[in-house]
């Protein structure tokens, strides 16, 4: 067992005081564990003054890149006049008004901290919504730290489907049974479900592009038609999508408009948000003097729309809406994709390329990857492996796997160099 030395090193510090040195990120082993100092751009810095090329861009939430400068002067501007009022302010007012113009499902909006808020408060208004409690979720796929979020995330012992598996202690039992699970992207089987538990089923949550796995042709299509016929809600979780693939993310991407919405990550460019939105109709179920009646559902977040996050965010949109940022961003996920793509098969070594627009994730197996089971059906030790060895070649990615988020700051530049350290810690893997 490594034991760190009494040092006052930042990493023997922080391997102090945070479970295994990491606040969560899923922890790099303690050799290679490492405090940031700063950010800039698609690089980072640690408190030892090594340098990364960043492809975990704070797991997607810098999607402008690090200390963005439009980003940087609005929050200085914002700062002096006051960071939070815990009350509707000009900054966030603004915010709600183009997330309702850009977001088809958002007739009206609120902002919490998070996207484990934002998810967790559009379980709440189904099931509030539709008098049901049963919610259905895709396996593999994460919405957050929230009960249904972490639900069959991880199972470890495939059950059949439709049951769930906690993935976590500390979940009671009693919360498996209000959750349905599915294989994504099988069609039939989640329309089959729908119309089986509609009786009881309050919401389907998606990501429409599940962890890097995209949709296939239809599947959100069908999950929309069916959830319409039997009066089931439908929840994009546009917590990674939002933003991203499109302006309009997923809904405007794949053309699928959902009940109700989750936003997060990208939105705040770094800053801490989530918002959530639907229908006027299902948002007045959140209205406070509704409080004591059946049907009022509570919403409360003490830094929901502070003003930083709504300033930061103002600035984000408005880097997001310039001319060619999205031809950009899918220009460069098809460059590296790509680039991975023919380093591996030069190599002769077989494995999936995964992800769409900015986003990408090598997957270890020889088989094409859909859902949760063909991807896990994988070499994970191997993914893990080149994970590490990329780290130490300088390149900070996701400790928790191969997925890599891109930016507007990265560079054709930054995807040759990663490609050439992906190479060299290819050889060291396989
Ligand atoms: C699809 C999705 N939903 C929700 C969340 C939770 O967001 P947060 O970490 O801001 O609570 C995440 C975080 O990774 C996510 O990927």
């Amino acid at each position: 067992m490594f034991v760190p030395e009494k040092s006052s090193t930042a990493r023997a510090r922080s391997l102090e005081v945070f479970p295994a040195g990491s606040n969560g990120e899923f922890n790099l082993p303690p050799e290679l564990s490492m405090v940031i100092a700063g950010g800039e751009g698609c690089e980072i810095w640690d408190t030892e003054g090594r340098r990364y090329i960043d492809f975990s861009m704070g797991w997607g939430s810098s999607l402008v890149g690090h200390a963005r400068p439009e980003v940087v002067a609005a929050v200085q501007q914002q700062a002096p006049l006051g960071s939070n009022f815990a009350y509707v302010n000009a900054k966030t007012l603004a915010l709600a008004e183009e997330i309702c113009r850009l977001s088809p499902a958002c007739e009206q909006v609120r902002f919490c901290a998070s996207g484990t808020e934002a998810t967790m408060y559009c379980q709440r208004l189904a099931r509030a919504h539709t008098g049901k409690t049963k919610i259905l979720k895709f396996e593999g796929a994460y919405h957050g730290a929230n009960e249904v979020g972490v639900t069959s995330l991880f199972p470890h012992r495939l059950k059949p489907f439709p049951s769930a598996d906690p993935s976590s202690a500390g979940i009671p039992d009693a919360v498996a049974k209000d959750i349905l699970v599915a294989p994504y992207n099988d069609a039939d089987m989640a329309a089959r479900l729908i119309r089986r538990h509609a009786a009881r089923l309050a919401a389907v949550i998606v990501e429409p592009l599940q962890r890097c796995t995209p949709p296939r042709e239809g599947f959100l299509q069908t999950l929309r038609q069916a959830c319409s016929d039997k009066g089931v809600l439908l929840i994009f979780d546009e917590v990674v999508t939002g933003f991203r693939l499109a302006y309009g993310g997923a809904q405007e991407y794949y053309g699928v408009v959902p009940d109700l919405v989750a936003y997060g990550k990208a939105l705040g460019g770094g800053y801490p948000i989530g918002a959530f939105g639907g229908s006027r109709e299902i948002m007045s179920l959140v209205r406070e003097e509704r409080l004591g009646q059946a049907g009022y559902v509570w919403v409360a977040s003490t830094l929901g729309g502070n003003p930083i996050s709504s300033a930061a965010a103002l600035a984000t949109l408005s880097v997001f809406r310039r001319e060619g940022s999205y031809t950009r961003l899918h220009e460069l996920g098809q460059y590296l994709r790509l680039g991975i793509e023919a380093m591996l098969a030069a190599n002769r070594i077989q494995a999936q390329v995964i992800g769409d627009g900015p986003l990408a994730q090598v997957v270890f197996s020889k088989t094409p990857v859909y859902d949760y089971r063909s991807t896990r059906r994988g070499n994970r030790k191997r993914g893990r492996a080149l994970m590490l060895a990329l780290f130490e070649r300088g390149i900070f990615l996701n400790p928790m796997g191969t997925k890599l988020y891109l930016s507007l700051a990265h560079t054709r530049d930054s995807c040759d160099t990663f490609l050439e350290r992906f190479e060299e810690a290819l050889n060291t893997v396989m």
